[in-house]
């Protein structure tokens, strides 16, 4: 018999659940526990669901895999270091721990024992691409949009409907959080292109650095839209890293793009990245970036990764330089919100 594997889950809401659906009749795995707040809150977690508890001890204790799918920055980062000082293999979907507490999270990332996938872009893959395939470029730029609200938000703009009823109607539909400022005021981005850029560029890229250049949608309208559209371009919520002259930057902004630009052509409601590379050329990773099945998607390979040994996703292992011309196409056009 070959050895069971015992995975944890810390949360089983939104994504824990559809993770735990897929993991459950996988040879080889045992799901022991998932951490919840309240065991009273229906939930579907299949036919052979883990022990639900909420004693975090008794959750991690002797899974040789702890899956961080509760959100929060603090906690989630204290039972995963406990976790890790156990001997467990980490994945987390949880871009804020890890873009906020790299002091804790980078040791661990940099030894090849956390999987993250699903932290950026959902079951889209970027970071296991900046981490493989594409380091066999030098790094010229990576833009990217990474919240789906944010591009609902723009998308109802352009439509004609008011900012704060395009709000009011993702809230309904689900799309943004009761509190909305984590996505409207760029900063779920912002903690997503802190990831990106740490695996592309800069290895310790402190989140304080980040968060200095940080905008989200909130004042765009649509008659600022229209005005934008009425000479070609279009708007949107742009995480890049670039150079600006032989130094990395890092912003989140709105940015005015050509109407044939890349990013512009990504599908409605679709995360997108475009990295430039010395010798790849631009490439351009395109897919869902959120949604309870597509980030349990990125989860599981995790997890699959984890149980296998395989080594998660390393950042350079130290800080790539800036290329020295800055290059035109990275020349965006921010738009400047009263
Ligand atoms: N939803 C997405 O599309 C998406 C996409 C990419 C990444 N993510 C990331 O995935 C993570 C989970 O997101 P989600 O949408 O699945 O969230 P969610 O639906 O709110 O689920 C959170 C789960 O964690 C549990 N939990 C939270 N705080 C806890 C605490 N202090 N003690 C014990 N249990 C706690 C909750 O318990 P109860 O069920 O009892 O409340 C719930 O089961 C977040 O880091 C998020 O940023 C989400």
């Amino acid at each position: 018999m070959p050895p069971t594997h015992r995975v944890a889950f810390l949360g089983a809401g939104t994504v824990g659940a559809a993770a735990i659906r897929r993991l459950q009749n996988v040879p080889g795995l045992a799901l022991s526990a998932a951490l919840v707040r309240d065991l009273d809150v229906p939930r579907d977690l299949g036919t052979r669901p883990p022990r639900l508890t909420t004693d975090a001890d008794a959750a991690i204790a002797g899974a040789d895999v702890v899956v961080d799918v509760m959100g929060g920055v603090e906690v989630a980062t204290e039972l995963m270091a406990r976790a890790a000082a156990s001997g467990a293999r980490l994945v987390s979907a949880n871009k804020a721990a890890l873009a906020e507490r790299w002091d804790v999270w980078g040791p661990l990332v940099r030894a090849g024992r956390v999987g993250f996938e699903a932290a950026v872009m959902a079951g889209t893959p970027v970071v296991g691409p900046l981490a493989g395939a594409l380091r066999g470029s030098s790094p010229i730029a990576l833009h990217a949009l990474l919240n789906g609200t944010c591009a609902y938000l723009i998308e109802r703009l352009e439509a004609g409907t008011a900012f704060d009823v395009a709000l009011a109607e993702a809230q309904r539909l689900g799309y943004a959080e009761a509190d909305p400022a984590l996505d409207v005021d760029g900063v779920d981005a912002a903690h997503k292109l802190t990831l990106l850029a740490r695996m592309c560029a800069l290895p310790e890229l402190a989140w304080d650095e980040v968060r200095r250049d940080v905008r989200g949608v909130r004042g765009l309208g649509p008659a600022l839209v229209a005005d934008i559209a009425a000479r070609g371009a279009r708007v949107r919520l742009v995480a890049s890293l670039w150079s600006d002259g032989a130094r990395w930057r890092v912003a989140v902004r709105p940015v005015a793009l050509p109407a044939d630009h890349a990013l512009v052509l990504a599908r409605s409601g679709k995360n997108a990245l475009l990295y430039r590379g010395d010798a790849v050329g631009e490439v351009v990773i395109s897919g869902p970036g959120a949604g309870a099945e597509a980030t349990a998607s990125g989860v599981v390979a995790d997890v699959l990764d984890a149980v296998a040994g395989r080594p998660g996703p390393v950042p350079p292992e130290r800080s790539v330089p800036a290329p020295a011309e800055a290059s035109a196409a990275d020349d965006f056009e921010p738009i400047e919100v009263a």
